[in-house]
């Protein structure tokens, strides 16, 4: 299952609507860039990886959909374009990264026809979209050695096969380990406001047949105390220099309450989200989301709080490094000093998706 595809009749960026699972399975065409960008904004598509996808095939979009018919006019539209989508959602490092590449590459051939360019935007699109396969497997391959047979492991929000083109990062290790026959038990924080995982996580771990209970978020500590998990896997939106970890609202209580119980807390990352320009989290921007996501219950609408009262719903948060006891990326596991082998892993991630070599 691909969470996002290209299909060239139309043309339209396919992706299944996040917003209706568990409930439904839709998959929806976007077929402008406002419509892409609105699709980011608004969660149909979410999950960092996902949205760099996304937003690749946005711009090879808004390539295809250009009247242009000199290389200046497709510039403009391509500019526009680019802009549009990567305000869509400021923290994943993955989107500005995806266009970022689609750009450099047009720019390596920008003596080309438009129609050269729109032929190049889509391939290198596609790429990273296949790209994204691959670098999660290998996660899973090296992240799955950290999981023993019987082990109970801690998951927060969704960073699976729907937060991602394909299978998943920290999701993904968990799903490699069930494939080698490892017997994974996985508690799944629900994960306040959107319910990214009893709604998302838990769907996803059904239909493999990983055994599982979800958990209110609040309700991981009690778990860690008692002693029967084995570690904490979960993603991240954006990783600073120092190995600082962005990811969704909830990651730092865990990672704290984990240290409390000596719990290891793996963070799964592909180096795509890896922001060495960040000397630290303190200077990763998180999103702010519509209050309402805290005062209504999701899909119902239904008001859960006073009319009266307002929320504030920072959508991430910041990890400290120190909390982290490992990073793994598509190039291997990564410890201690993160501000040397983070930089060394982007170096190799870059060099491997050159090479094509996973
Ligand atoms: O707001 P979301 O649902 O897009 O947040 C997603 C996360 O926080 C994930 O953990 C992160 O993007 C990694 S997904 C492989």
């Amino acid at each position: 299952m691909r969470t996002v595809t290209w299909e060239a009749e139309g043309p339209a960026v396919r992706t299944i609507d996040q917003r209706l699972l568990p409930g439904e399975v839709v998959r929806i065409d976007l077929r402008t860039v406002e419509q892409v960008s609105e699709a980011i904004r608004d969660m149909a598509v979410r999950g960092a990886p996902a949205i760099g996808a996304t937003a690749a095939f946005g711009l090879a979009l808004a390539a295809a959909v250009s009247e242009a018919t000199d290389t200046d006019m497709m510039w403009n539209d391509l500019e526009l374009a680019s802009a549009t989508l990567s305000a869509s959602r400021p923290t994943a490092s993955n989107l500005t990264w995806a266009l970022e590449r689609l750009r450099s590459r047009a720019k390596a051939a920008a003596d080309q026809s438009p129609n050269a360019l729109r032929r190049l935007l889509l391939q290198e699109a596609q790429r990273i979209a296949d790209e994204d396969v691959e670098i999660n497997k290998a996660m899973g391959r090296f992240g799955a050695e950290l999981i023993q047979d019987s082990d109970t492991v801690i998951h927060h929000c969704n960073t699976g096969a729907l937060a991602t083109v394909d299978y998943g990062t920290a999701l993904g290790v968990i799903r490699t380990a069930h494939e080698q026959g490892k017997r994974v038990h996985v508690l799944v924080d629900e994960t306040r406001p959107r319910l990214q995982g009893a709604r998302l996580t838990a769907w996803e771990l059904d239909q493999y047949g990983i055994p599982h209970e979800i958990i209110s978020d609040n309700a991981a500590g009690y778990f860690l105390n008692r002693g029967k998990v084995a570690a904490c896997f979960v993603g991240a939106d954006r990783v600073a220099a120092n190995g600082d970890v962005a990811n969704k609202i909830g990651t730092y209580m865990l990672a704290l309450a984990a240290q409390d119980n000596q719990v290891p807390f793996y963070v799964v990352v592909p180096t795509s989200s890896v922001d060495l320009s960040l000397s630290s989290g303190t200077e990763i921007t998180i999103e702010e989301r519509d209050p309402g996501e805290v005062l209504n219950l999701e899909q119902e609408g239904r008001a859960i709080a006073p009319a009266n009262s307002k929320a504030l719903n920072p959508a991430f948060d910041i990890t400290p490094n120190r909390l982290v006891t490992a990073i793994v990326t598509e190039v291997g596991v990564l410890k201690r000093p993160y501000t040397e082998t983070l930089a060394a892993a982007v170096q190799r991630g870059q060099a491997k998706a050159a090479a094509m070599n996973w």
